[in-house]
C-alpha cells in the first residue's frame, strides 16, 4: 500500500464511516477495518464509489491478525475509532467492553508503533471522560478531573494512558479527539446514545419518544460533519494533546425534542420516565483549545443538523 494510505478502525460505523468518505474525497486510499459488530456496508454505499482507493477488511481489532494487516498495508496514518460504544453494554459486561476498547485499542497502538504509522488520531469520549462535572466548571476543559463513572468511560480513558506512554518511551504520535455527544446521518437509532436519531424516527414516523428525568439534563451536541473537519486536522497539528470536539453549548432533551419537533412540524408531546441512573444531570465542554491549536470550530448550526438527521430518515423510511 501507498504512503498516502490511512487506517480507519470502525471506519462502517456511524462517524467512522463519514470520516472514510472524507478522506476518500481528499485523496487518500482507505482500509476500513470493522467486525460489523454495530457498523454496516450500506453505511460505506458513499465509499463504495471510490472503487480500489477503499478496501474493507472485516477484523476484530483484538485479533493478533491485525498486526498482520497493519504489516501488510503499512498505512501512513490510523484513525482508530472502533470499540464497544454502549455504555450500559459496557455495565452488563465490562469484560466484553475491555477486551475491545482495551486490548483492541492497545493492539492498534502497538501496531501502529511497531509498523511505522506517522501518526494515530484517537475518538475519545467527551461525554464519559470528566465524569459528574463540578458545575461551576463548565464548559469542562481538557484539564478539567477525568473521573468516568462507567466502564465504558474507563475503558476509553485507559487508551489515553497507553498514548501518553507510547509517546513518551516511543516518540509515537498521536492525538486524542473527545468527542461530545455526536449527531448526524448514519446514527443506529437502535442504539443507546443516539437521542438525536431515536427523537427523528419517532417523529417522522409519528411515534411517541421517551424521555427518561424531567428533560432538563443537557448535553452538548456536535454535528458529524465537524466532528470528522477535526479528524482532518489532527494529521497535521496538535501532537500528543487531547482535545475537546464539542460545541460547547448546552441543550436540553426537552429543548432538543421541541426544535426537532418544530422542525418535522409534529405537536406529538414526549412520554417521561423516571430518569436512569448514573445519567449525568449536565454535560458541556470547551472547544476553546481545538480553535486555537486545530484551527477548529463547529461550523453546522443545531437547526441545520437536525434538519439534515430529520431529512435522512425520511429519505430512508
Ligand atoms: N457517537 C458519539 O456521540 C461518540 C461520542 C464520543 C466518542 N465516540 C467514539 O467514537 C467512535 C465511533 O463511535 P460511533 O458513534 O461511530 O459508534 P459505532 O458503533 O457506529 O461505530 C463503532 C464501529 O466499531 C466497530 N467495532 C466494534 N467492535 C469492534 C472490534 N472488536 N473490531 C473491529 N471493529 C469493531 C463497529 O462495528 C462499528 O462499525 C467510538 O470509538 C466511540 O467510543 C462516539
Amino acid at each position: 500500500m501507498s504512503a498516502d494510505c490511512v487506517v480507519v478502525t470502525g471506519g462502517a460505523g456511524f462517524i467512522g464511516s463519514h470520516v472514510v468518505d472524507r478522506l476518500l474525497e481528499i485523496g487518500f486510499k482507505v482500509v476500513v477495518v470493522d467486525d460489523f459488530s454495530a457498523g454496516s456496508m450500506a453505511n460505506l454505499e458513499d465509499a463504495s464509489r471510490y472503487g480500489s482507493q477503499l478496501q474493507v477488511v472485516q477484523q476484530d481489532i483484538a485479533s493478533k491478525d491485525l498486526q498482520l494487516l497493519m504489516e501488510r498495508v503499512t498505512p501512513r496514518f490510523v484513525f482508530h475509532l472502533a470499540a464497544q460504544a454502549d455504555v450500559r453494554r459496557s455495565m452488563s459486561d465490562p469484560l466484553g467492553d475491555a477486551l475491545v476498547n482495551v486490548v483492541g485499542s492497545l493492539n492498534v497502538i502497538e501496531s501502529s508503533y511497531r509498523f511505522g504509522v506517522e501518526r494515530l488520531v484517537y475518538s475519545a469520549s467527551g461525554g464519559t471522560l470528566y465524569g459528574e462535572p463540578d458545575l461551576s466548571l463548565l464548559p469542562l476543559t481538557e484539564s478539567a478531573r477525568h473521573h468516568p463513572l462507567s466502564n465504558y468511560g474507563v475503558s476509553k480513558k485507559a487508551v489515553l494512558d497507553y498514548l501518553a506512554a507510547y509517546g513518551s518511551l516511543y516518540g509515537m504520535e498521536y492525538v486524542a479527539l473527545a468527542l461530545a455527544n455526536v449527531y448526524g446521518p448514519r446514527q443506529d437509532p437502535h442504539g443507546e446514545s443516539g437521542v438525536v436519531s431515536i427523537f427523528a424516527g419517532n417523529l417522522v414516523s409519528d411515534q411517541p419518544s421517551v424521555i427518561f428525568g424531567d428533560g432538563e439534563q443537557t448535553r452538548d451536541f456536535v454535528y458529524v460533519a465537524d466532528v470528522v473537519d477535526a479528524f482532518v486536522r489532527s494529521l497535521d497539528a496538535g501532537a500528543g494533546e487531547l482535545f475537546n470536539i464539542a460545541s460547547s453549548r448546552e441543550t436540553s432533551v426537552n429543548e432538543l425534542y421541541w426544535e426537532m419537533a418544530r422542525l418535522q412540524g409534529s405537536v406529538l408531546e414526549p412520554k417521561y420516565l423516571p430518569g436512569r441512573t448514573g445519567e449525568l444531570k449536565r454535560s458541556c465542554l470547551s472547544n476553546q483549545k481545538a480553535c486555537e491549536i486545530l484551527q477548529w470550530e463547529p461550523t453546522v448550526a443545531m437547526n441545520e443538523g437536525l434538519s439534515r438527521v430529520i431529512k435522512w430518515v425520511r429519505d430512508k423510511s
